[in-house]
C-alpha cells in the first residue's frame, strides 16, 4: 500500500514509539499520585512539557494536555466564550470559513446555544485559500472576544499570516483583554516554526497524529492570564483546565516528537519532502484538465490537492484503494463516508463540481521516489 493520506494521520516515528511503549511499561503509576513511582510518571510528563514549550517559545506552565486537536479547540473557544458571556452580553468571535470542523461546530453550537448573545463573522477567502489581514481588522468591532484562524488548512494545506494577524490584534490590547487569538495549529505544527509569544497568540492547538506521534493525545496553548473557564470538572489537573488523570506514555510520546522538531536533520526531512511533492505535483499538472487547489507558495510542504474534472472524487478514492493507494477527498466523517469538502467549496464558490472531484495527495517522511512514481501511475491511469 502507498499511503499519501499523512494529513489524515501520520505513520508513528519508530523512536516516539517506542518511548511510548517503554513508558507504558515503567511508568504505570497515577502521575498525581504522592509516592515516588507516581512522582516518576510525572517527571515524564514535565519533560515532555518543557519540551513542547521549549518548541513553541513559551512557559513550561502555557502547556495544557488534551486528547487532542478536536478537545484543545473546543476547550480555547467555549472555555473563552463561557468567561467572556460572564462579562459582555454580547460576544464576537471572528473565524474563516476553511476551519476544522472541531472549530465550525463548536461556534455553531454556541451560537445556537446563546442565540443572539453569541454569534460568529466569516472572513472573506479568495482561490488562494489564504486570509488577508486588513480583512479581520474590517471585521473588529467592540464585542470580539475571539479570533481564531487555522495555522494550515487540512486539505488544500495552505497557511495563514498568523504573525501578521497577531501583530494587528497587538493593537486593539492595551484597551482591552479581547480580543483573543487562537489557531488551529494541528496540521502546522510539523512543518512551520512558530514562537507562540512572537505570533502574539493567546491559544494554539497541537494534535499528536499529525506530527508522528500517537492518536488522542494532544495540548492547547494556553497564554498565561488568559480569561477562560474549563469546559469539563473533575480533579482539577492541568492548572484547574483540564481534569483527568494524564496518560504519562502517549504525553511522553508527543514530547519526543517535539524533540525530533529540534534535530539537526529536521531541516533537511523538510527539504526532501517538498522536493518530492513539487516533483510530483509537476507530474500530476501535465494530465489533462488537472489543476491545483489552493495557493501553491504559502503551503505546507507535504501537501497536494488537485481538481480532476473528468472523475469524481469519491470514485477516485474508491479505486485508488483498489489499486493500492490511499488518498483522500473531503473529510472523513465518523462513519467514513465522504461529504463534499466545503472547504474547496469555500475557494470555488462558482465552480459546482469542484468540492465533489477534487482530491488530496500527503507525503510523509517516509514517501519515497518509487511511491510517487507507482502512484501517479495509477491516478493517470484512474482518470
Ligand atoms: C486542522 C485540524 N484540526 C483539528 C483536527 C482534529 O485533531 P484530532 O484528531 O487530534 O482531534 C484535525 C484532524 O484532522 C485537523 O486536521
Amino acid at each position: 500500500m502507498i499511503y499519501l493520506d499523512t494529513q489524515a494521520s501520520t505513520p508513528i516515528h519508530p523512536e516516539v514509539s517506542q518511548k511510548v511503549r517503554e513508558i507504558m511499561n515503567t511508568c504505570y503509576a497515577n502521575p498525581h499520585s504522592q509516592h515516588s513511582a507516581g512522582q516518576q510518571a510525572m517527571h515524564i510528563i514535565d519533560m515532555s512539557r518543557k519540551s513542547i514549550a521549549d518548541h513553541l517559545g513559551v512557559k513550561f506552565s502555557e502547556i495544557v494536555f488534551t486528547s487532542g486537536a478536536t478537545e484543545s479547540n473546543n476547550l480555547a473557544i467555549q472555555g473563552v466564550i463561557k468567561q467572556a458571556l460572564t462579562k459582555q452580553d454580547r460576544v464576537e468571535i471572528i473565524t474563516t470559513p476553511i476551519e476544522h470542523s472541531s472549530v465550525i461546530e463548536t461556534i455553531r453550537v454556541l451560537e445556537n446555544n446563546y442565540p443572539g448573545r453569541v454569534s460568529c463573522k466569516l472572513i472573506p477567502i479568495d482561490s488562494t485559500g489564504v486570509v488577508k489581514t486588513a480583512d479581520i481588522e474590517d471585521l473588529l468591532t467592540m464585542d470580539t472576544v475571539l479570533v481564531s484562524v487555522i495555522h494550515a488548512n487540512n486539505e488544500i494545506g495552505t497557511i495563514q499570516p498568523i504573525r501578521d494577524i497577531g501583530r494587528m490584534l497587538k493593537k486593539y490590547r492595551p484597551e482591552s483583554e479581547y480580543p483573543l487569538f487562537h489557531s488551529d495549529g494541528a496540521q502546522a505544527i510539523w512543518s512551520e516554526k512558530l514562537q507562540c509569544q512572537y505570533s502574539n497568540l493567546d491559544l494554539y492547538s497541537i494534535s499528536g497524529h499529525k506530527m508522528y506521534a500517537p492518536k488522542g493525545i494532544g495540548a492547547l496553548y494556553v497564554k498565561k492570564n488568559t480569561p477562560i473557564q474549563p469546559i469539563m470538572y473533575g480533579g482539577g489537573q492541568e492548572y484547574n483546565l483540564r481534569p483527568g488523570t494524564l496518560n504519562a506514555p502517549l504525553i511522553a510520546g508527543l514530547g519526543y516528537a517535539f524533540s525530533l522538531l529540534q534535530r539537526d536533520d529536521h531541516e533537511q526531512i523538510l527539504l526532501n519532502i517538498k522536493t518530492l511533492r513539487d516533483a510530483f505535483l509537476h507530474h500530476l499538472l501535465t494530465i489533462e484538465g488537472v489543476t491545483p487547489n489552493g495557493d501553491l507558495n504559502n503551503r505546507l510542504p507535504h501537501n497536494i490537492n488537485i481538481f480532476i474534472p473528468h472523475k469524481a472524487a469519491d470514485e477516485m478514492v474508491i479505486q485508488a484503494d483498489l489499486a493500492g493507494l490511499a488518498i483522500s477527498a473531503g473529510s472523513a466523517c465518523h462513519s467514513g463516508a465522504l461529504q463534499e469538502s466545503y472547504i474547496i467549496q469555500a475557494i470555488a464558490p462558482d465552480n459546482p463540481i469542484q468540492a465533489s472531484h477534487s482530491i488530496r495527495l500527503s507525503l510523509s517522511q517516509y514517501t519515497t521516489e518509487e511511491d510517487i512514481q507507482q502512484a501517479f501511475h495509477i491516478i493517470k491511469s484512474l482518470i
